[in-house]
C-alpha cells in the first residue's frame, strides 16, 4: 500500500453554461439525440481570456485555503491535461508563474482522460519513496478550444474545468490499495489531435483542414472504453484486495452515460455508488474524475476511511483504475 492522505480537493468550473437547446441552434442535432447517446445536458465552456492553468490556479489555490496550506509547502505540482496552455513550458509551470510559485518540481501528464489517475499514480509513488511529502495533482482542460464547433459527433461531447487535490505523506493505512494501469499506442490515431505538434506543425493548411481539433472513431473509443474501464477496475479491486460491496464510491470516467453504467455494471458496483457529473459538465477529459471526487466528497458521499473506485479511459489509448482508501 502506498499511504498518503487527502488534504483537501476543489474544482474550478467556467460560470458559462451551453445547454444541448442553445447547441441545437448552432448544428443539426437535437437534446434528445445528445441525451439518449451521451446523458449530456450541459457543459461549461471557458471564457476566451480563461486558458487552462487559470483553471488549474483557481482549484489549486481553493484546495489550499480548504486544507489551510500554504502553496509553497507543496513539493511537486503534477498537472493531467490534453489542452495545455502552451507546447512548452507546461502548464504546471504556468500554474506556478500564475501563483508565483518557485522551486518545486513541476510538469505535465498527458495521457487524456486517463491523466489525473495516471498523475495520482505518480505522486503516490513519489510520496511512498521519499521523493515528496505533500503533491497537487491537478485535471485541467479547456476542451472547448480544440473543438471542431461544426462537427456534431464530437462538439456535444466536451466540456472545460479542473479538479485538483493535494496529498500528504501520512502513516495512517490509508492511500492507494491497489491500481492498474497501462496504454496501447496502436490505437493512437482513434481519438487525436492531427495538427500543431512536430507530426504536422501549424499551417495555414492545417487550420483550414480543421486538423487542430479532435478527431474520433466514436464507435472504436467506445467498444474499447467499456472493455478498458471495466477490466482495470476489476484488476484494481483484485491487487486491493476488496470487494465490491466494499466499495462505497465508483468514480468512472464521464464520456457518456452508457459507457459508465456498462462499465459499473460489469464491475458488480452497485448502481447507488456511481457518481455521475456527465449530465452537468460533459466530457472534461483529464479533470473529470477530480471534480467528480471533489463534488463527492463536498456532498458528503465520501466518509473518513471510505473507500472509492476510480477508472478512467483516454487518448492513446491509455487506461487507468484505482482503488483509494480516503
Ligand atoms: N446529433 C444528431 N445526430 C448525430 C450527432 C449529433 N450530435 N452526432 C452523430 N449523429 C448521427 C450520425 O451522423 C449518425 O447518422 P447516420 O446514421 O445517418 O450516419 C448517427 O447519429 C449515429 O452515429 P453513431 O456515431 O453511430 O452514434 P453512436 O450511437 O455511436 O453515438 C457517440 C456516437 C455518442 C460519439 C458514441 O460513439 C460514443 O459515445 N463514443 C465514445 C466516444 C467518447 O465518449 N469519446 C470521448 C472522448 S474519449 C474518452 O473520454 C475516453
Amino acid at each position: 500500500m502506498r499511504r498518503f492522505k487527502i488534504l483537501a480537493t476543489a474544482r474550478a468550473l467556467p460560470p458559462r453554461v451551453l445547454t444541448n437547446a442553445e447547441l441545437e441552434t448552432m448544428i443539426d442535432t437535437t437534446d434528445q439525440w445528445i441525451v439518449e447517446r451521451t446523458g449530456i445536458r450541459e457543459r461549461r465552456i471557458a471564457a476566451p481570456e480563461v486558458a487552462t492553468s487559470d483553471l488549474a490556479a483557481e482549484a489549486l489555490l481553493s484546495a489550499c485555503g480548504s486544507a489551510g496550506l500554504d502553496p509553497g509547502a507543496i513539493d511537486v505540482l503534477i498537472v493531467a491535461t490534453s489542452t495545455p496552455d502552451t507546447l512548452f513550458p507546461s502548464t504546471a509551470c504556468w500554474v506556478q508563474h500564475k501563483l508565483g510559485l518557485r522551486g518545486p518540481a513541476a510538469f505535465d501528464v498527458s495521457a487524456g482522460c486517463s491523466g489525473w489517475l495516471y498523475g495520482m499514480e505518480l505522486a503516490a509513488s513519489l510520496i511512498a519513496g521519499g521523493g515528496a511529502r505533500t503533491a497537487a495533482v491537478i485535471g485541467a482542460e479547456v476542451m472547448s478550444r480544440v473543438v471542431n464547433w461544426e462537427d456534431r459527433s464530437t462538439c456535444v461531447l466536451f466540456g472545460d474545468g479542473a479538479g485538483a487535490a493535494i496529498l500528504t505523506a501520512c502513516d495512517e493505512d490509508r492511500g492507494l490499495l491497489g491500481s492498474a494501469w497501462g496504454a496501447d499506442g496502436t490505437l493512437a490515431r482513434v481519438l487525436y489531435q492531427p495538427a500543431g505538434g512536430s507530426r504536422q506543425p501549424a499551417s495555414a493548411e492545417s487550420v483550414a483542414a480543421r486538423a487542430h481539433t479532435v478527431h474520433m472513431e466514436g464507435n472504436t473509443v467506445f467498444k474499447h472504453a467499456v472493455t478498458a474501464m471495466s477490466e482495470g477496475a476489476i484488476e484494481a479491486l483484485k491487487r486491493a484486495g476488496v470487494t465490491p460491496e466494499e466499495v462505497s464510491l465508483l468514480i468512472p470516467h464521464q464520456a457518456n452515460t452508457r459507457i459508465m453504467e456498462a462499465t459499473r455494471a460489469r464491475t458488480a458496483i452497485a448502481p447507488a455508488k456511481m457518481v455521475s457529473i456527465v449530465d452537468r459538465y460533459g466530457n472534461m477529459s483529464a479533470a473529470t474524475i477530480p471534480v467528480a471526487l471533489d463534488e463527492a466528497r463536498t456532498a458528503g458521499r465520501v466518509k473518513d476511511g471510505d473507500l472509492v473506485a476510480m477508472t478512467a479511459f483516454g487518448t492513446g489509448f491509455t487506461w487507468a483504475a484505482q482503488v483509494l482508501r480516503v
